[in-house]
């Protein structure tokens, strides 16, 4: 049998756009998690409403590998832009994916305070001991887009006509940040094009089973231009996305 390929998002305006085009679809659910089942051009697609933040992302990618066997996991949706050249409507292919809550601080005694900017990226997976006392791990950990769902998503880049779509580095956290110099400190820090809750999650747990990984998120909002929030961007990015697994199917 064919290896489904399964589409990660995370509330449902972000999950049943992609659901409703799928043919012969059942719905399957696992704890909170919703997987629609279904067929694209008679080729194995599950659309996973996982719920948001990097909990809930973990548990619905491992339980969809453990189930489905997939040949791909796709994580879209949503974003805020840390990138200013980006507007609302255009679209981050996750050439990079990091965890933006990953952090270690540096020593302070009673009453020096609380200072953010010296927070330390912190790699908990540079290695078994402890993080807190390893200086290897006092780096962030970028998980790379697989090349093949990149290559899928730039080829029917001319498709998507609400914006442009870019290569970057989707940062997730289950923050939001509404902090102007703290999303410019993420940009200029770890190199963030977006943030979100969920693709740093999803990557990690791909990773660990050696699935291939792409990140794929329309801005809804960017705090670094005054791009107002548009719910409507959700459905946009969906129909790219769409085309994306489309593609996908085609070449593998
Ligand atoms: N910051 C964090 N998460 C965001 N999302 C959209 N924009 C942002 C932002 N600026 C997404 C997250 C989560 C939900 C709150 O919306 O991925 O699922």
């Amino acid at each position: 049998a064919k290896r489904p390929i399964i589409i990660q998002g995370p509330m449902p305006i972000e999950a049943e756009n992609f659901a409703k085009r799928l043919k012969n679809v059942k719905e399957e659910k696992s704890g909170n998690f919703v997987f629609y089942k279904g067929t694209l051009n008679n080729y194995p697609v599950i659309v996973a409403k996982t719920g948001k933040g990097m909990e809930n992302t973990a548990a619905a990618t491992a339980i969809a590998i453990e189930k489905y066997k997939p040949a791909a996991v796709i994580n879209q949706g949503t974003s805020g832009g840390h990138d200013p050249s980006l507007n609302v409507f255009d679209i981050v292919l996750g050439k990079r994916t990091v965890n933006l809550g990953s952090l270690k601080t540096p020593h302070k005694e009673s009453n020096e305070g609380i200072h953010p900017t010296s927070w330390i990226p912190m790699d908990l997976m540079a290695s078994e001991g402890s993080a807190g006392e390893d200086p290897n791990a006092e780096k962030a950990r970028y998980f790379e887009g697989d090349a093949t769902l990149l290559k899928a998503a730039h080829a029917v880049k001319e498709k998507y006509t609400k914006g442009k779509v870019v290569e970057g580095t989707i940062g997730s956290a289950d923050v939001w940040n509404n902090e102007v110099d703290r999303i410019k400190w993420f940009h200029e820090n770890f190199g963030t094009s977006v943030e979100e809750m969920e693709g740093a999650s999803a990557a990690q747990i791909s990773k660990a089973y050696n699935v291939p990984f792409l990140g794929i998120r329309v801005l809804s909002n960017n705090k670094t231009n005054g791009g107002q929030y548009d719910p409507t961007t959700a459905a946009a990015n969906q129909d790219y996305v769409f085309e994306v697994v489309k593609k996908y199917i085609s070449m593998i």
